[in-house]
């Protein structure tokens, strides 16, 4: 039976609750979870979201109890993973007439996900607004909370938020508003944010911007309790978790490389005005600028120290590797070591100092560990650059140094 609550005017829960114990993230969700749908019953009716793939086959059987799939006008997915367009593959089949509404990296994924390259999309960009016959949603692209393709919804004459996974609790309950929950929520919904969301920082600060614009008076998230109460209390929350904390001591870095050509050196200092930007204090230096000494001085003073490469005859360049046989040698616990170079053919000089950052005692931060760490394969690591940097190689390069410092200060 399809569970439908009225959230408001003409809006409905049609979500399921899994009050089991659901693996996530490599944890145990204790207390279950919910996986909110939310249909708006319209003149061009409209989905935002389904739920988990375990209840796809539930959800398709028992839409036809609210609304004939056909005539379903709009899909909208905020968010690809399957807990929440689980059900999008198979929905599908029966929303003949529907559009999905989703950004450029939803279509793409959802397209190689189910094979339905060939149904309508609607990509919709920050701020892009929609008329579904009665009421206008608003979207705004999130990317990065928590993965690339995300963005959240806003419907302007009700005044809710369907931000999907953000302002999210894990709790089962069949209660549905925060106002009504037997309990404080407030530590699961913090435990929540730093689980999620708080390895990406950044990002949340940026998506705070965008919601002040907005009046909110509702926030109806994919998991757990709708918020209709206190609404500013769990923004405000967000606000506080995601602020860098006052007193807190400004994160370094040491970007040192040696470049055969220069090339090397535009991407390390591409690499520094990323980290940069995520207010760590940074120092650039070759391996010709500075005597060992000072090298080793600032490595031990540093939270992140990358080294960078060219390649000259299957071998890095100038004497960094001297430097590294040094440097591997301190204690280097509780840092962060990543390797970056521009090379011609097949860049081993970067391979070999990466084979170096290995035998450290620091944490490597290689592509693997951003997949484990933070969820992104956008940045691969060790940063091979090809030739010379262009613009799209040096946002490349800018976007390593905003991941490393996204780890630093959520650290
Ligand atoms: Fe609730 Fe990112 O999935």
């Amino acid at each position: 039976m399809m569970n439908k609550v009225q959230v408001t005017d003409k809006t409905y829960w049609v979500g399921k609750t899994d009050f089991r114990q659901v693996p996530f993230h490599r944890l145990v969700l204790e207390k279950g979870t919910t996986y909110n749908a939310y249909f708006l019953d319209t003149e061009k009716p409209t989905l935002i979201d389904t739920v988990d793939m375990m209840f796809a086959g539930e959800f398709v059987r028992d839409l036809p109890e609210i609304i004939d799939p056909a005539k379903l006008k709009y899909i909208v997915v905020n968010h690809v993973e399957p807990d929440h367009a689980g059900a999008v593959g198979a929905l599908i089949v029966f929303a003949t007439n529907a559009t999905i509404v989703t950004t450029q990296k939803g279509k793409e994924m959802l397209a190689g996900m189910y094979r339905i390259q060939s149904r309508k999309f609607l990509v919709v960009k920050d701020g892009d607004t929609l008329d579904i016959g009665g009421k206008t949603l608003q979207f705004f692209e999130t990317p990065y909370l928590h993965t690339e393709e995300t963005m959240i919804t806003y419907c302007l004459e009700d005044k809710v938020l369907y931000p999907c996974d953000l302002f999210s609790t894990h709790i089962a309950n069949n209660e549905l508003f925060n106002d009504l929950a037997p309990a404080d929520i407030t530590e699961d919904f913090k435990g929540y944010y730093q689980l999620i969301m708080h390895p990406h920082r950044s990002y949340v600060r940026k998506m705070l911007e965008k919601l002040a614009t907005l009046d909110i008076r509702m926030i109806a998230p994919a998991h757990g309790y709708i918020l209709r109460a206190n609404v500013n209390k769990y923004i405000n929350l967000y606000d506080e978790m995601s602020r860098v904390k006052p007193g807190t001591r400004r994160k370094k870095a040491l970007v040192l490389y040696s470049s055969l050509t220069g090339r090397t050196g535009k991407v390390a200092d591409n690499i520094a005005l990323g980290l940069t930007e995520l207010g760590v204090e940074v120092t650039v230096a070759n391996d010709k600028s500075s005597d060992l000494s000072s090298i080793k001085d600032l490595a031990l003073e540093a939270d992140a120290i990358l080294f960078g490469s060219s390649t000259k005859y299957g071998d890095m360049t100038g004497n960094l590797e001297d430097i590294l046989q040094e440097i591997v040698k301190l204690d280097l616990s509780n840092k962060l070591v990543a390797a970056f170079g521009s090379y011609g053919w097949s860049g081993e000089g970067i391979e070999l100092v990466n084979d170096y950052l290995k035998i450290s005692n620091a944490t490597l931060v290689d592509t693997s560990y951003l997949i484990k760490s933070l969820g992104v394969d956008n940045v691969q690591l060790p940063l091979r650059i090809q030739f010379t940097p262009d613009e799209d190689t040096k946002a490349r390069c800018a976007e390593a140094g905003r991941i490393i410092g996204e780890l630093l200060i959520s650290a």
